[in-house]
């Protein structure tokens, strides 16, 4: 089965660039196996361009701080080597390969090495997946595309789960879904880190928050500290 039983993640004070400009200004992390984090902030505050530079991307440039997962370094990797020690984004845009199954969209997700879970243990957490798997992926509904995207990175060795936005667009029935789905993911040993603008659904879900201000961390405890905190939630969040 997955060697998932220490999936525990570490960010020490990185700081990213787009060419000249500095976005990532010195952002520290730290989650335990299995924990979910709801990494948030407003419009503009830097979320994606931290989970780029934490999946290595080759932009944002991280130019300085340190990465470890399960202690070794990703800060001096490769994306794909990080996606292969277990790093796997979920991009905001989902991108299904058009013209392919849901099946073969897992299928090629599994030509990567090392390989992740199996076409039918994905099946049995995602059942909508199953029902339609010879469907073309992108004519599949917002939501089943948004599952599929997720079933795609666990098809990869995955060890941490990054999520960016994805909750976008879709009926709150929906969001249900798949947050029932990242709790399954999560009780299997999964470490994730989401970014979400429904901070509430992303709170309920999550362990830690990490709130991003222009770049820098302004916040960083419980989620359920966050959810306690009008204040905060209304200087950074606006909810
Ligand atoms: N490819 C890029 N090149 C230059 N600047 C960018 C690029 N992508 C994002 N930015 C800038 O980086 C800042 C943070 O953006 P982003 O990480 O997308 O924020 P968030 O995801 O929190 O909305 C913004 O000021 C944005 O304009
Ligand atoms: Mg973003």
């Amino acid at each position: 089965m997955n060697n998932n039983k220490r999936n525990y993640f570490e960010v020490n004070d990185i700081h990213a660039y787009y060419g000249e400009s500095y976005i990532v200004q010195g952002v520290s992390l730290n989650l335990k196996e299995n924990e979910i984090m709801a990494l948030l902030g407003r419009n503009g505050a830097g979320k994606t361009s931290t989970l780029k530079t934490i999946a290595r991307a080759d932009n944002p440039t991280l130019t300085s701080g340190e990465i470890y997962l399960n202690g070794e370094s990703i800060h001096d990797k490769k994306g794909f080597e990080a996606s292969r020690l277990g790093i796997q984004l979920v991009p905001e845009d989902r991108r299904i390969i058009p013209g392919m199954t849901v099946e073969e969209n897992l299928e090629l997700a599994q030509v990567a090495e090392p390989i992740g879970w199996s076409i039918e243990r994905i099946y049995e957490h995602f059942p909508r997946l199953a029902e339609r798997r010879k469907q073309e992926g992108i004519t599949l509904s917002g939501g089943e595309q948004q599952m599929l995207a997720v079933a795609r990175a666990l098809a990869r060795d995955i060890k941490l789960l990054l999520l960016d936005e994805p909750y976008e667009g879709l009926a709150p029935v929906i969001v249900h879904e798949i947050e029932r789905i990242l709790l399954q993911i999560k009780e299997q040993g999964i470490t994730t880190i989401i970014v979400e603008q429904n901070a509430v659904a992303a709170l309920k879900l999550a362990d830690r928050a990490v709130i991003l201000d222009t770049g820098e961390v302004a916040f960083s405890g419980t989620a359920q500290e966050v959810l306690d905190d009008e204040e905060l939630r209304l200087k950074y969040l606006a909810i």
